[in-house]
């Protein structure tokens, strides 16, 4: 074994070896002892079209035979990435611009360098700090883990940073006080966020980030009121929004973006996973003509904009986006998430009495089952791994996030193994249950 692998405890994956996965087929992949399993969480959120989707296979291997490489730095650039950057902004509601990256942490850092850049070459650059939220995920990168909210993303790693400032998450059922209503609870956040600001000096601030719905910390939905109550708040402030769309975007939430699914006007929007199937490695920050505009003219009295990666804007990761904008909207993207994400919820409807379960929720095919404890999500997780099913385990959530090509009876199936997991693992003690 020659592997540090990530997320893992080195330890642990020393003496249970991780479960290799050599086959891929539709929703399904399957393990070199051949073994099959739908992955009902599309691996990590991301794998939006499956495992073997032809169509992106057929297009890559065609632009791999007309232009497998070429980079967009000092005057040229691949001609597909053009045409990708014109598609997402017609796509991406108030985007002006794109800059291509490789990975998701790679886009939160770059939107991270943008609002500074931005803010220096407005004659504001003491406006340097940026807002996160306890819980979210915003990836691995220097910055981009500095803004997540968990502690193993900082732990031994001398994060988080000074610029960081942290709020709270707006997690109402487990969050909210006695009594308190949803909408109670959204301005209850928002005016801690006002005296954050305050507190701290709004003249330092650069940006808040937050995901539209938050993924791995939980798969947390906005509650009530939330994001427009947070909106007022930046915008009294002048601090700027980055929405992290990199796990809502294209399609997950039911709309082609989270910030449609909840009124959100973001200044800059980060993508990836979906974007491309994950066939492809590529993320995108997009941002408000102003944003571009602003930044503008300190690049050209520096004489470059000195920010970019060798593999950003892959004219291969573009024939891919290309070919996954064409598969989405020949899919009626919204209305084919709302349908599948109907059949989602109400295979959780009846699971949300059973005992144990603290709540359900389901916005698109973004879902959960939360339960009280977290030994009772891993007891549920072990129990559908032995039925066929990955989900994710996120402390006492049962993540649930299906490939978009699922079946209303893959659906169904996979609301079935949930049913009868939660069944056998809240019969017997947890510690009982094993795949
Ligand atoms: C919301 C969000 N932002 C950023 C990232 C980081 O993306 P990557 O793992 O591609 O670096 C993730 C990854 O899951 C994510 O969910």
């Amino acid at each position: 074994m020659a592997q540090l692998y990530p997320f893992n405890d080195p330890v642990v994956v020393e003496t249970e070896q991780p479960l290799l996965i050599d086959r891929g087929d539709g929703i399904r992949v399957r393990d070199t002892d051949g073994r099959s399993y739908i992955d009902a969480v599309s691996a990590l959120w991301c794998a939006s079209l499956g495992f073997t989707p032809s169509r992106l296979t057929r297009v890559m291997a065609e632009q791999m035979g007309q232009l497998a490489y070429y980079h967009s730095f000092l005057g040229r650039a691949p001609a597909l990435t053009d045409q990708l950057a014109a598609r997402l902004v017609a796509r991406m509601p108030g985007m002006a611009r794109v800059f291509f990256g490789t990975s998701g942490s790679e886009a939160v850092e770059t939107a991270a360098k943008i609002v500074r850049y931005y803010w220096a070459a407005r004659g504001q650059g003491e406006r340097q700090r940026i807002i996160a939220r306890d819980g979210a995920y915003h990836g691995s990168g220097q910055v981009s883990a500095a803004l997540t909210g968990m502690g193993y993303c900082h732990t031994g790693f001398s994060l988080p940073l000074s610029s960081v400032l942290r709020t709270g998450r707006p997690h109402y059922k487990r969050d909210a006080e006695p009594g308190e209503t949803e909408l109670a609870f959204s301005k209850r956040r928002a005016r801690e966020l006002d005296a954050l600001i305050t507190q701290e000096d709004a003249g330092t601030i650069a940006a808040f980030i937050g995901e539209p719905a938050m993924g791995a910390g939980g798969v947390i939905l906005p509650p009530d009121g939330y994001w427009s109550a947070v909106q007022e708040v930046l915008a009294k402030h002048g601090i700027l929004l980055i929405a992290d769309e990199i796990i809502c975007g294209f399609g997950r939430t039911g709309q082609w973006f989270g910030c449609e699914t909840w009124g959100i006007h973001p200044d800059l929007m980060t993508v990836a996973k979906q974007m491309t199937a994950s066939v492809f490695p590529m993320s995108a920050v997009a941002m408000r003509a102003e944003i571009y505009e602003g930044l503008k003219p300190l690049a050209h009295e520096v004489g470059t904009f000195g920010h970019g990666v060798t593999y950003g804007g892959h004219p291969v990761g573009a024939a891919v986006a290309l070919e996954c904008l064409d598969i989405y909207e020949e899919m009626g993207l919204p209305a084919h998430v709302a349908r599948l994400g109907a059949r989602i919820a109400a295979g959780l409807a009846p699971l949300a009495t059973a005992p144990g379960v603290l709540d359900v929720r389901c916005q698109g095919m973004l879902a959960a089952l939360e339960c009280e404890t977290d030994q009772q999500a891993q007891a549920i997780g072990a129990a559908a791994v032995a039925r066929g099913v990955f989900f994710r385990i996120i402390g006492p959530v049962v993540a649930i996030a299906p490939p978009y090509i699922c079946t209303e009876a893959d659906i169904d199936q996979i609301m079935g193994v949930l049913a009868q997991a939660v069944a056998v693992s809240f019969a017997v003690p947890a510690d009982a249950v094993q795949p």
